[in-house]
């Protein structure tokens, strides 16, 4: 990218040659062109099929209308409001899910071609699904996975849906997605128009609430916002979320980079380290995706600065570790799974050659664990001690079905099969797909993550069989929702009166907290021993040491998710490396 100009025309191109790029080439002459057979094409799409209804069906059969499936207990979880929740604080008392999994599995039952089964479940949510309740969600968590799911399905009623045909579909959908929405609202009164990243559906923000969020909880709802605002006519939701994005931009370091927790009644940054995994990831994705779904300069001039500054300064070879926004040094050398969408985005942007550079080392931890850790060091070379989870994350399999879209290079498609072997292997059971607790162990967790199906099985599918892309260019939300991408849409500017009548419950004397990991677990005597000044989250050597290296052990504190007290390597690293290895 030298240019935004032809960089941007670049961009739109590959995302339209890339998702159209199907058209009139059926997958039997894309098989004898890139030399993946046919035969093997469709196995691997049948087994795809099967991953997906074995999670699907078994979800319905144990956890439905609850929010998520426990596969080795084949129970359920009405997780909706422990998304995000680290602590499970204030966890609704009177809570009986909203059928999480159910809206999730929408978009991919139309993927795969199961309209029966969609019409199914858009029947029983427009009669039985509720938001009047007394539950205090995650904002973004709820934006990505129900109001996405739900405006998603919607669009795809309209076209695909015999109900639709019929004329019983009567944008009930949508109606429930606008209610959601107008949900929301109450978040986004604060001084700076950062939303809290909690709210009560039924009650609004609830006193004494925390306002501490992060990046990308408040900057990736513009995707979701934008489309309800655009469906409804309705300009509240995407002028919402674009003053919340403005105001995010407006934080930005001299050097480009944006922090990834901050303040929402103050606007002031609390964790300078950043990168582009956990608490950052989508806030990028949804600069670039919302130029192309909105069409308007100011999303691409962001993303551009932005794209630059993070190639500039997190970008090691073909890895990206993690910074102080201020200065721009190193601060955390670490792989983390969520990192894995980066060469997604790389290829919508066109910036192929890297994504392929970038993706290649991913693939290598991949095939060296069976799966990707969560975390890994990469300055040790060894997993991170607490977070060594899977749990049946997309990123790796999305960034493979972009790669493929726009190479064609039959190798992607043998990436696929090593995916699909691993989760057969490692995480099917009798009762669906279960997270693996520890890719040393492959010991597992009794948890099927709603975004196996709407993200995992769909991206795999994606790659062996296309035909969805076919008739329509779309954009996939960071919940694999799709949104397709439409002139109209480019043609209307919001508005920004926002208006002022939201009812909240607000009080204007809430302490500022420090960052949630900080006060996460360690009794607080430990804590003050060894800390005594502001000290964040795990493995973050304080602000007060510009390098962020450390120079002996006390500098390191102690681990906030263990407790164990750190130690500082050679290379100036905190870790708990002497203590577990
Ligand atoms: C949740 O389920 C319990 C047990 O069936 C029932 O008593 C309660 O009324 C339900 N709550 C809501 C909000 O539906
Ligand atoms: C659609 O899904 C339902 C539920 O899993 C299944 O019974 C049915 O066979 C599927 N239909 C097709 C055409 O795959
Ligand atoms: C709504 O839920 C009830 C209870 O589960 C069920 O009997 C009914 O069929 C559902 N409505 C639709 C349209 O599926
Ligand atoms: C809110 O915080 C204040 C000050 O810490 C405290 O006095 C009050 O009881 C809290 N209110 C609630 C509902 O927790
Ligand atoms: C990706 O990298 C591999 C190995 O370096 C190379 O052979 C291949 O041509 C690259 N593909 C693209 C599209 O850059
Ligand atoms: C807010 O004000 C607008 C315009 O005056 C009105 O149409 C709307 O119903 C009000 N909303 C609420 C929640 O009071």
């Amino acid at each position: 990218m030298r240019s935004p100009r032809p960089a941007r025309l670049a961009a739109v191109a590959l995302l339209l040659a890339a998702l159209a790029a199907a058209v009139g080439a059926p997958a039997a002459a894309a098989a004898s062109r890139d030399g993946y057979g046919r035969t093997r094409r469709l196995r691997m799409r049948g087994k795809v099929v099967e991953m997906f209804y074995h999670a699907y069906d078994n979800y319905m059969a144990y956890a439905f209308p609850h929010d998520e499936l426990k596969p080795l207990t084949k129970g359920f979880t009405d997780s909706l409001s422990e998304l995000g929740n680290l602590n499970l604080e204030h966890l609704p008392q009177d809570y009986n899910g909203s059928a999480l999994t159910l809206v999730e599995s929408l978009s991919s039952l139309v993927v795969l071609g199961n309209l029966t089964e969609f019409d199914r479940g858009v029947s029983w949510l427009s009669e039985n699904l509720t938001f009047d309740v007394d539950a205090r969600v995650n904002l973004f968590e709820c934006n990505i996975r129900l109001l996405g799911g739900l405006i998603s399905a919607h669009i795809l009623a309209k076209d695909y849906s015999s109900q639709n045909k019929d004329g019983v579909y009567q944008n009930q959908l949508l109606r429930l997605a606008e209610n959601l929405g107008s949900r929301f609202l109450p978040a986004f009164e604060t001084p700076t128009g950062l939303p809290y990243a909690w709210i009560n559906l039924k009650y609004g923000v609830m006193e004494n609430e925390t306002t501490e969020t992060s990046t990308s909880g408040c900057g990736s709802l513009i995707l979701e916002m934008g489309a309800l605002s655009r469906l409804t006519g309705d300009p509240r939701y995407e002028a919402a979320a674009l003053r919340a994005l403005r105001k995010l931009w407006s934080m930005r370091s001299s050097l480009n980079l944006v922090g990834s927790t901050l303040d929402v009644l103050s606007g002031n940054w609390i964790e300078y380290s950043s990168g582009i995994g956990a608490g950052v990831d989508s806030f990028y994705e949804y600069l670039i995706k919302a130029y192309v779904l909105f069409g308007s300069d100011e999303y691409w001039d962001m993303f551009h600065s932005a794209y630059l500054a993070v190639q500039k300064y997190f970008r090691h070879g073909p890895w990206y570790h993690e910074a102080d926004i201020r200065t721009g040094e190193a601060t955390h050398w670490q792989l983390t799974s969520l990192q894995a969408f980066w060469p997604g985005v790389q290829t919508l942007l066109g910036d192929v050659a890297a994504a392929n550079l970038s993706h290649r080392e991913f693939y290598n931890v991949w095939q060296r664990f069976g799966v990707l850790p969560e975390r890994y060091l990469l300055d040790y070379g060894i997993l991170h001690p607490t977070e060594k989870y899977y749990p049946l994350r997309p990123e790796f399999a999305e960034s493979t079905f972009y790669l493929y879209q726009a190479t064609k290079d039959p190798w992607y498609l043998e990436v696929g099969e090593a995916i699909i072997g691993s989760l057969n292997y490692y995480t099917k059971v009798e009762g669906g797909f279960a997270s693996i607790r520890d890719v040393s162990t492959m010991n597992l967790e009794d948890h099927q993550h709603s975004f196996f199906l709407s993200e995992t099985c769909k991206y795999l599918f994606l790659l062996y069989d296309d035909s969805f892309l076919r008739n329509k260019n779309y954009i996939f939300t960071t919940e694999g929702h799709p949104l397709p991408v439409m002139s109209t849409w480019h043609e209307k500017i919001p508005r920004l009166d926002v208006p002022t009548n939201w009812t909240v419950v607000k009080d204007g004397n809430q302490p500022i907290r420090a960052s949630a990991l900080s006060s996460k677990v360690c009794p607080e005597t430990i804590f003050r021993q060894n800390v005594g000044s502001p000290w964040e989250s795990a493995c973050h050597i304080p602000d007060v040491f510009p390098s962020h290296r450390c120079r002996a052990d006390d500098d390191c504190g102690i681990e906030s998710v263990t407790c164990k007290r750190r130690t500082c390597s050679m290379a100036g690293y905190c870790g708990l490396w002497l203590a577990v290895y």
